[in-house]
């Protein structure tokens, strides 16, 4: 391991953190001098209070990434995902089931991360190969929860994808009907994100749960090939139809509660209002429209050349921002993964599909109580979680996250985020 050159870091950081102190930008101590990394890292690190990570290889693999390089950072968690995968099937070890859920957690997770800034080239073979990691790492990790976790795919009645979920009975006892949280990410992260971020603290608190992902999402879309679509009851209803089905004696259908992460509160705001048999929805955060917040990373004048309609010269000059670094690593991140993630070569096409991502014309058929979080530090849908909120009126319950909870999606306050949501549905639902 390499020792850290204080004189280098020192360069890097100081200038950063007086702007920051003295703006209050950062509310914690920054694990890269790029601030995307910062949060990605917190993402990674965050979750190892429900087993996704352990510390201390986090921040080691932490103080290897060079800021700005996206190649970096992907080799660095690749590195340590081989290597905890190394770990997890020592047979000296793997006697228990204890270390095997936690280390494949782990293995899962650090695949994941490696995952993350590799959408540049679509053929990049590393795009299955660490997705087929992931998923197998986590399959033996859930095999091993008190309640083995059960992957289900759900056929939708319309669309041309497979639904992908996994159900995780909240008890042992096949008697006890159980409140319900119905889990869906965002723009990026995966199911198994949902897991550590609302499962586990659900699991804890005598929750079943069930989490799924639609088109755009990482495993639907490399299985079907599917990007978003805007009408995201196309894949709540079928996943409600299934947990009634399926699972009615286990489950309490007068508590079922959707929860949107990320992107994913507008994908759970608008199934909200096509799905009457939810109880409540949790929306962390609020979303009002997409295309504000991804037009809103860009320099205004290369969204100008988009607004006047010259698509041909604003593909070129996004691709080409986007490759040649020229722009910061979360605008080429946006661009690169919403490319693959909505299914276009065009910068222009995803501008303008991303348009239909609003949820204006639908939030007052809304008909239940919603929480609708908020976090000082939103980088992407600042303002919107408001807008939401007043739009709903009485239905709603506005919530900002302040401090070291700031951060977009509550990154790394995990048990600030779960408390604030059970102790909000414990009053809603009971
Ligand atoms: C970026 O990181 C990769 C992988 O660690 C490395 O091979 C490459 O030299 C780095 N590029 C720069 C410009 O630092
Ligand atoms: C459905 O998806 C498959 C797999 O990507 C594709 O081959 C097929 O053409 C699609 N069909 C329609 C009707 O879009
Ligand atoms: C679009 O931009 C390109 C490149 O700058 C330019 O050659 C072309 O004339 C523009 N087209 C229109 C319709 O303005
Ligand atoms: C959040 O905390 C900062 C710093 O303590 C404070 O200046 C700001 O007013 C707070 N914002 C809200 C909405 O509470
Ligand atoms: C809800 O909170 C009350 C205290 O206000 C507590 O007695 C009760 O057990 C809680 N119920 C659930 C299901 O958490």
């Amino acid at each position: 391991m390499k020792l850290p050159n204080h004189s280098t870091l020192a360069l890097l950081l100081l200038p950063t953190l007086t702007t920051a102190q003295s703006q209050n930008r950062f509310p914690t101590l920054q694990l890269s001098a790029d601030p995307a990394f910062n949060f990605q890292l917190l993402t990674a690190l965050g979750i190892a209070t429900t087993s996704g990570s352990d510390i201390t290889p986090v921040l080691s693999a932490a103080q290897d990434i060079i800021p700005s390089n996206r190649s970096s950072y992907s080799e660095e968690f690749r590195r340590l995902a081989y290597a905890t995968k190394a770990q997890a099937e020592d047979p000296a070890l793997a006697y228990d089931p204890v270390n095997v859920r936690d280390t494949w957690f782990a293995v899962s997770n650090y695949f994941r991360q490696a995952d993350t800034y590799i959408r540049g080239d679509w053929e990049d073979p590393r795009i299955a190969e660490y997705w087929i990691e992931q998923t197998a790492a986590f399959d033996n990790a859930i095999a091993a929860l008190a309640v083995p976790g059960e992957r289900v795919r759900i056929e939708p009645t319309e669309g041309n994808f497979t639904i992908e979920a996994i159900w995780y009975g909240g008890s042992k006892d096949a008697a006890a009907r159980l409140p319900t949280l119905i889990v869906g990410n965002g723009y990026d992260a995966a199911q198994e994100d949902s897991y550590h971020n609302y499962v586990a603290p659900a699991l804890a608190r005598g929750w079943n749960a069930i989490t799924y992902e639609g088109p755009g999402q990482p495993t639907v879309r490399r299985n079907s090939g599917a990007g978003f679509i805007p009408n995201w009851e196309t894949v709540v209803n079928p996943v409600v139809d299934w947990v009634l089905a399926e699972k009615s004696s286990v489950v309490d259908e007068t508590r079922l509660t959707l929860v949107g992460n990320s992107f994913g509160g507008y994908l759970a705001a608008r199934a909200a209002a096509f799905e009457p048999r939810l109880a409540a929805t949790v929306l962390i955060g609020g979303v009002w429209d997409s295309y504000t917040a991804i037009a809103g990373q860009y320099d205004p004048e290369i969204v100008a050349i988009y607004e006047a309609g010259n698509y041909t010269q604003f593909d070129e000059a996004m691709l080409s921002g986007a490759e040649s670094g020229e722009f910061e690593t979360t605008s080429a991140w946006m661009l690169e993964h919403g490319l693959w993630a909505f299914a276009t070569h065009s910068p222009a096409e995803l501008f303008t599909v991303g348009k239909a991502f609003t949820i204006a014309d639908v939030v007052h058929q809304i008909d239940h109580p919603v929480f609708v979080g908020d976090a000082e530090l939103e980088n992407y849908y600042a303002g919107q979680a408001q807008r939401v909120a007043d739009a709903l009126g009485e239905k709603a319950t506005y919530h900002m996250f302040n401090g070291s909870a700031a951060y977009h999606c509550q990154t790394g306050a995990g048990h600030e985020l779960s408390r604030t949501i059970f102790a909000w549905l414990n009053q809603t639902l009971y």
